[in-house]
C-alpha cells in the first residue's frame, strides 16, 4: 500500500511540473518571452506582476488572452500587447490553460 502511494505522489508530481512547462513552452515558442522577463518590468510587465495581479481570478487572465476583456496591468502601454492577442485568441482551451498555468506561476 505504501509503495503504491508513493508511487502515485510521484505521478502527480510529475504530471505537476509537466504542465508548467508546456505552458512555459507556449510562452517562448509565441515570442511572449521576448518582451516579457519573468521577474523584471521591461518594455512589459514582468510576469510576476501580471502572476500577482491575476492570482485569484485565473478566468479573468484567459479572457483577457481571448481578447475579451480589458486590459488590467499597464492600460497605457496595451497597444504593444494587442496584437500579441491574436497569436493566444487561437489557442486551443487547453493550450490557454497550460499558458495561464505558467504564468500564475511565476508568482512570488
Ligand atoms: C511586443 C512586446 C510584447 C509581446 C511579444 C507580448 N507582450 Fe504581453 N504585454 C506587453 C505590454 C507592453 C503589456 C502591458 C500592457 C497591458 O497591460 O496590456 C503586456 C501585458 C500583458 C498581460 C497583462 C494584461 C493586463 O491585464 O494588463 C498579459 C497576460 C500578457 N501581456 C501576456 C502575453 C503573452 C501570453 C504573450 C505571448 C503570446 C505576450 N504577452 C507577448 C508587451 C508584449
Amino acid at each position: 500500500m505504501r509503495v503504491l502511494y508513493t508511487l502515485l505522489s510521484i505521478i502527480i508530481l510529475v504530471s505537476i511540473s509537466m504542465a508548467s512547462t508546456e505552458g512555459e513552452k507556449i510562452f517562448k515558442e509565441k515570442g511572449c518571452i521576448a518582451c516579457h522577463h519573468p521577474e523584471i518590468d521591461t518594455v512589459a510587465p514582468a510576469l510576476k506582476k501580471i502572476a500577482n495581479v491575476y492570482k485569484h481570478d485565473k478566468e479573468a487572465l484567459k479572457k483577457f488572452l481571448k481578447g475579451k476583456a480589458e486590459p488590467k496591468v499597464d492600460p497605457a502601454r496595451f497597444s504593444l500587447m494587442k496584437p500579441q492577442l491574436n497569436d493566444t485568441k487561437h489557442l486551443s482551451d487547453k493550450e490557454l490553460e497550460k499558458l495561464v498555468e505558467f504564468i500564475l506561476s511565476t508568482q512570488k
